[in-house]
């Protein structure tokens, strides 16, 4: 029977580009999907960007773009990392498409009338200089418990605690420094802890063959009492405050639904996009009882996608996800990637490198099971099965059997023996591994169709074809040798197709002279002629792997582009008079395309005058009334324009061409004029 299929991977958040580790679970999903279209099922496979949230919103803001062109510009990178990795996405679409505005609030209103929506009054924390609501990670203060400095809203790293934002000691806003203040909100929330909500997912989520083990098994966790008698699941709270980049909550201005609400909403929005693009029926299509919606996740977002989501969908009428298929995280030489201390592996550096990008898809499936484990990417684990298994034995076996038959038989293949048990075996063999491919035991189909190489290998081996060929009264021993090893050869082929579909395509069409790409059942088909062999794949050199590795140069350079400075004594430091100064007024100087004069106010009864290289980056208006730091003790200098009665502090790199910015400093809030800087 045919399946119909409508698989996704988690969408990427559009604030960043893609890391090896989203690639691993396109590869996870691509692999399964090309699969289950080898058996002929159909399957439309989508994508999106994750577009919306405060994060992105500030990242936009900081590069000085509004958040559609921010977003604009990180998705128009992605398809050469796709299209790098042989990912085949039908679609990729982006949340504030307007089929998920349109979507998500349809939903939202399905849930309202269901009597799902509940509204309250919140008390959270509020940058006053800013403006607006801190979402808890924007927020850092003293851990109330060990009083350790500079700690997140949630947790303690050094002892452990947790605690809520409000029980941070000196809160400060990490988007302005300010102290937040307290003020109510009226949010809305999704009442996922009404008996309904509760019942509904506890058959939803114990469904068999819904969820892993692992996965289910901690949702049981989720949805025990604990040791205070509180019952697990709590209510969702699912509108955010403006400003924020999101969907606006209907019926209700000023609020926007929460990043993760409208999300999973653009799963349907892909596909619907997608339908409208290949003429499909998007409605017919999702309400279809006979799809099977399946979805690819890594662990961490496994509460969104076994509780909100469902319950989404099953109370606003919509037919639930059947499989959510989580994986673990990639990392790298048994550690977690890191920017900061350029670990991980940049994808499009792996490509930029000339590296095969089947490597790393077969590299990746190699370590895939259906668990939900980490998994490790380790330089010389890779060169160990890239270059002995994958070249060594897979591919070495067509170019070793096709030389004799290209030479001694004219490319033709012929069989003796028993034909039948031949397909037979094949047959079984091709059924094996396409278990283990439908159950996503990657890492296991591999193991098997290394030991069919092997099997092969060792019979040719054993077989010493080269003695045969100097015998011509053996020549149809010889070819029936060959043809059966390249019949292996064509078995294996078409089972390393989903991992391998570009290779597996030259193969298919190149060496077997097809006129299109294997399908599943072409494993049996004993093929009857070859082309003379041509170079399939080559070795990766460890020293690629090692380029690969390296952190980025930029590592590399003194921080800020220069050297740290000789060491001095802290009586060195003191001869510095730092003050805090304010801008009273601040102009251009006319004839200096250079200089900024300021008026400063340094508590002294008068103010003084000090001219700044700082035109290029400051309008004056901008200073005035901001507070900023002085040299005040600095020999006053007769300038071109006058007298420059000391120096205002600005951070700028070493390496003006690398980055051209001037930073002037500001205090925090507070701080006053005349104040010493010590
Ligand atoms: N935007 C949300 C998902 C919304 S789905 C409706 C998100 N985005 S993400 O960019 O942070 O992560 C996207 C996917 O990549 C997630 O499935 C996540 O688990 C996965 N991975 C992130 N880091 C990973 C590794 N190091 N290894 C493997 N997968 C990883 O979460
Ligand atoms: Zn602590």
């Amino acid at each position: 029977m045919t399946r119909k299929l409508f698989v996704t991977t988690a969408l990427p958040y559009a604030n960043a580009p893609f890391h090896v580790g989203h690639m691993m679970e396109y590869i996870q999903a691509d692999i399964w999907v090309r699969f289950q279209r080898m058996c002929g099922h159909e399957v439309h496979f989508v994508c999106a960007d994750d577009a919306h949230g405060a994060p992105i919103m500030i990242a936009a803001e900081k590069s000085g773009q509004t958040p559609q062109a921010f977003v604009a510009g990180i998705a128009a990178g992605r398809q050469r990392y796709l299209d790098g990795f042989h990912i085949g996405f039908d679609n990729w679409h982006s949340t504030d498409g307007p089929e998920n505005h349109e979507l998500a609030q349809d939903i939202y209103r399905a849930l309202r009338k269901q009597g799902l929506i509940a509204e309250r009054t919140i008390e959270q924390f509020y940058d006053p200089v800013k403006g607006m609501f801190l979402p808890d990670r924007y927020i850092k203060g003293e851990c109330p418990k060990c009083g350790t400095k500079d700690q997140y809203g949630d947790n303690c790293e050094n002892c452990g605690a947790v605690y809520s934002p409000t029980d941070l000691k000196h809160p400060y806003s990490t988007l302005t420094g300010a102290t937040p203040v307290l003020k109510n909100s009226d949010h809305y929330f999704f009442q996922l802890s009404s008996q309904r909500c509760i019942d509904f997912l506890k058959e939803w989520t114990t469904t068999p063959g819904r969820l892993q083990l692992e996965v289910l098994n901690k949702i049981k966790e989720w949805f025990a009492t604990d040791e205070h008698g509180h019952v697990g699941l709590n209510d969702w709270d699912i509108s955010r405050d403006a400003p924020y980049f999101g969907i606006e909550i209907p019926d209700a201005p000023g609020p926007y639904f929460y990043v993760w609400l409208d999300a999973p909403v653009g799963y349907l929005a892909s596909l619907k996009n997608h339908f409208t693009k290949i003429g499909g029926d998007f409605d017919a299509f999702i309400a279809d009882p006979a799809v099977e919606q399946i979805h690819f996740i890594g662990k961490d977002i496994v509460t969104f996608h076994t509780l909100f989501w469902p319950a989404m969908l099953h109370f606003s009428g919509r037919k639930v996800p059947n499989q959510i298929y989580v994986h673990g995280f990639l990392q790298v030489s048994g550690e977690k990637m890191s920017k900061s201390r350029g670990t991980g592996i940049s994808p499009l550096k792996y490509l930029e490198l000339g590296m095969n990008a089947e490597w790393m898809r077969y590299y990746i499936a190699a370590k895939l099971n259906s668990h939900v484990e980490d998994i490790d990417f380790n330089p010389d684990d890779f060169i160990a099965r890239v270059n002995s298994d994958l070249v060594g034995k897979y591919i070495n076996i067509a170019s070793r059997a096709a030389t004799f038959v290209t030479k001694h038989f004219d490319g033709k293949l012929a069989y003796s023996g028993d034909i039948a048990a031949l397909q037979e075996s094949a047959r079984a063999s091709a059924s094996s591994v396409a278990e283990s491919l439908d159950g996503r035991e990657y890492a296991k189909a591999l193991r098997d169709i290394m030991a069919i190489a092997d099997r092969i290998n060792e019979a040719f081996d054993a077989a010493q074809p080269w003695a045969m060929a100097k015998q011509p009264e053996r020549h149809a021993e010889l070819q029936d040798l060959c043809s059966r090893t390249l019949h292996g050869f064509k078995l294996m082929s078409v089972v390393l197709a989903p991992v391998l579909p570009e290779l597996t395509s030259k193969v298919a069409r190149q060496l077997f002279g097809l006129d299109r790409v294997f399908v599943w059942s072409d494993a049996a088909e004993l093929p009857m002629h070859i082309a003379p062999y041509e170079h399939l794949m080559q070795r990766v050199d460890a020293k690629q792997l090692d380029a690969l590795l390296v952190p980025p140069v930029i590592e590399l350079l003194p921080p800020g582009g220069e050297a740290i400075a000789p060491e001095i004594k802290v009586d060195d430091f003191a001869k510095i008079d730092l003050r805090i100064a304010k801008i009273v007024e601040c102009a251009r100087v006319e004839g200096s395309t250079k200089l900024l004069r300021l008026t400063l106010d340094v508590g002294e009864g008068k103010t003084r005058n000090v001219f700044s290289g700082i035109q290029s980056a400051y309008e004056p208006a901008q200073l005035v009334g901001k507070f900023t730091v002085m040299v005040a003790n600095l020999a006053p200098r007769k300038m071109k324009f006058g007298l420059s009665e000391g120096m205002v502090l600005a951070a700028s790199s070493g390496d003006e061409k690398a980055d051209p910015g001037l930073y002037i400093l500001e205090p925090w809030p507070g701080a006053k004029a005349g104040m010493r800087v010590r």
